[in-house]
């Protein structure tokens, strides 16, 4: 075996979307040697998929807004299983990081006296999305990317990394592959931060592009960390439905905050039914359930979906507010969204539940791991509002890096050993030796339509019984599938290293799902449609001890005064 190059850091960052390159540039900036290692091109990340906006509260379109509100909001959407030290961390801080993007030269829509422009958005008091258009995460990312490298930090592009290395309990590097030549790559690092994002792609219908596979949520349940709350996937409620070769692409929340209507087949402003108060504003959980309702109930667009109309507004209006909303319509789907509405239905789109971490540091239960962004899990409970992911990533990527940074100062790197090293390439190699056996793309094609039909919107006790079932079969499955071809370049071989993984979380959200006997936020349990109490105080937490998945519940610290006092009175 030819020795495999060994890149040394002082912190690794496993994933290059807003919260990787947030928490690079804040270790960057505190004197580490940093490197950033994407799967893809940098830029390249589900971070663009928050199109709407970042919510921070600014106040600057209504003075009224501050931190207590923002805070009060964020734990109200998340139905009071969020971490409440997270949320209070993260409304906060939230308006300092926009002010700091824009100081590294974001780019924002204004108001007339030219402040940072806020628009409305569901489940936000007050309007708080500060945007570009509907470009936003696009901007964040723009923005980031420039900033870290003009900072130099080390990026390594198309390294998919497949094993972190434990030695002694505490992290010591990772390792992987390079997608040009199919070489080997490894990385020695005293801290390790994860911020791969989400795993929208484990379910059929998604706004994910094809990263979003929980590469870092299976890298750290591998190594001995613990997940938390999978039971909660946002199904955002607007994706597109046809045609569909692009079913599931995003229809921004921005459309319903900029006005836009839902209707369904008889013409009706169905969401007068399950949220009178907010309509269309109201949280993702209820209007995703609303539109299924209508659908599945046979009022539903000619394509299996509701109407979401913005065509009532001035066509100047829609082309300048949502510039990418008219474009993807027009190009992939033959639709003038300025004269006609939109067919839109519910799609995957993001991860509550991931990587538990402390929400001061990020820090993992494994010395010298962290976790950021969706790939890990507190902030949001049970529901996130929208955009409040990009203010997540950019309040808990600064903490990461900085936490990373100051455990690296007081720990050397540990020994990546070569025998680490050949064990994970062997695992790598293991389904291109395979003889016989099933593609993964197989597998996935499955487990994409089990998890859409068993663990979907709507879940029961006995879909979800199934789910396990099937899951159980397909980890079987999984563990044998085969690539041909080589290492260079080869999508089988990589989805065929991913594949088990992708179905342990499944099993993770499945069995937690079972596990929450309530209706709560994004989790809707037929059999159990009401808030249990006693379920309000307490959070699944997954882990993998080497003998199979185990879940349980874990109690939170209880809301201190300060905080609970919050939620009673300031006004929302
Ligand atoms: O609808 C959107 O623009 C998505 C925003 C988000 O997920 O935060």
């Amino acid at each position: 075996m030819e020795r495999t190059q060994v890149h040394e850091a002082d912190v690794l960052i496993i994933g290059a979307g807003g919260a990787g390159l947030r928490a690079a540039i804040a270790a960057k900036e505190a004197g580490a040697r940093v490197a950033v290692v994407c799967k893809s091109l940098l830029g390249k990340a589900h971070t663009v998929m928050a199109e709407g906006g970042i919510a921070a509260s600014l106040g600057n379109v209504d003075a009224r807004d501050d931190w207590k509100t923002h805070f009060k909001d964020t734990m109200f959407g998340g139905k009071y299983v969020n971490d409440w030290r997270a949320a209070e961390l993260h409304a906060k801080e939230a308006a300092a990081e926009v002010i700091q993007l824009e100081r590294w030269g974001a780019l924002f829509d204004r108001t007339d006296d030219g402040k940072i422009l806020q628009r409305r958005f569901g489940g936000h008091t007050y309007p708080r999305l500060a945007h570009v258009g509907d470009r936003t995460g696009l901007e964040l990312i723009r923005t980031l990317e420039d900033t870290a490298v003009s900072k130099k930090v080390d990026v390594y592009m198309e390294y998919t990394i497949t094993r972190l290395v434990i030695d002694n309990g505490r992290v010591v590097g990772a390792v992987g592959y390079k997608r040009d030549n199919g070489e080997t790559v490894a990385f020695r690092a005293p801290a390790v931060i994860i911020a791969t994002g989400g795993a929208g792609k484990i379910y059929t219908v998604n706004s994910n592009s094809w990263e979003g596979t929980g590469d870092g949520q299976v890298l750290a349940l591998r190594a001995g960390a613990e997940l938390s709350d999978m039971e909660f996937v946002q199904f955002h409620p607007t994706g597109m439905v046809w045609p569909l070769s692009v079913r599931g692409i995003l229809v921004t929340e921005a459309v319903r905050g900029e006005g836009g209507l839902l209707t369904n087949s008889k013409g009706e402003r169905f969401m007068q039914r399950y949220d009178p108060e907010r309509m269309e504003l109201s949280t993702r959980d209820v209007v995703a359930r609303a539109i299924f309702t209508e659908v599945r109930e046979g009022r539903g667009s000619p394509h299996g979906g509701a109407f979401l109309a913005i065509n009532h507004k001035p066509a100047n209006f829609v082309r300048q507010k949502l510039p990418s909303m008219y474009t993807q319509f027009m190009a992939f789907a033959d639709v003038d969204i300025t004269k006609e509405p939109m067919e839109v239905f519910p799609t995957t789109h993001y991860a509550m539940g991931g990587i538990r971490v402390d929400a001061e540091t990020c820090a993992t239960r494994i010395p010298g791991l962290y976790a950021a962004g969706e790939a890990a899990t507190g902030l949001h409970g049970a529901n996130r509002l929208g955009g409040n992911s990009l203010s997540d990533l950019l309040v808990f990527g600064r903490r990461a890096g900085v936490s990373a940074v100051a455990y690296a100062n007081a720990n050397q790197a540990g020994p990546l050993t070569d025998e680490a090293i050949a064990a994970a390439e062997q695992e790598m190699n293991a389904p291109l030796q395979r003889q016989s056996g099933e593609t993964a793309f197989e597998v996935l094609e499955e487990l994409g339509s089990l998890m859409m039909e068993e663990v979907g919107v709507f879940r029961t006790a006995e879909s979800l019984g199934r789910a396990k079932e099937r899951l159980a079969a397909l980890r079987e499955r999984a563990r044998n599938v085969r690539a041909s071809g080589t290492r260079t370049y080869n999508p089988g071989w990589h989805a065929a290293i991913q594949i088990e993984g992708m179905v342990a979380l499944a099993q993770a959200i499945a069995a937690s799902a079972l596990m929450r006997t309530e209706s709560r936020g994004a989790h809707t349990r037929v059999d159990y449609p009401k808030y249990d109490d006693n379920l309000q105080r307490v959070n699944t937490v997954s882990h993998d001890d080497g003998s199979g998945l185990h879940v349980e519940f874990r109690e939170r610290a209880p809301l201190p005064e300060h905080l609970a006092e919050l939620i009673e009175k300031v006004p929302a």
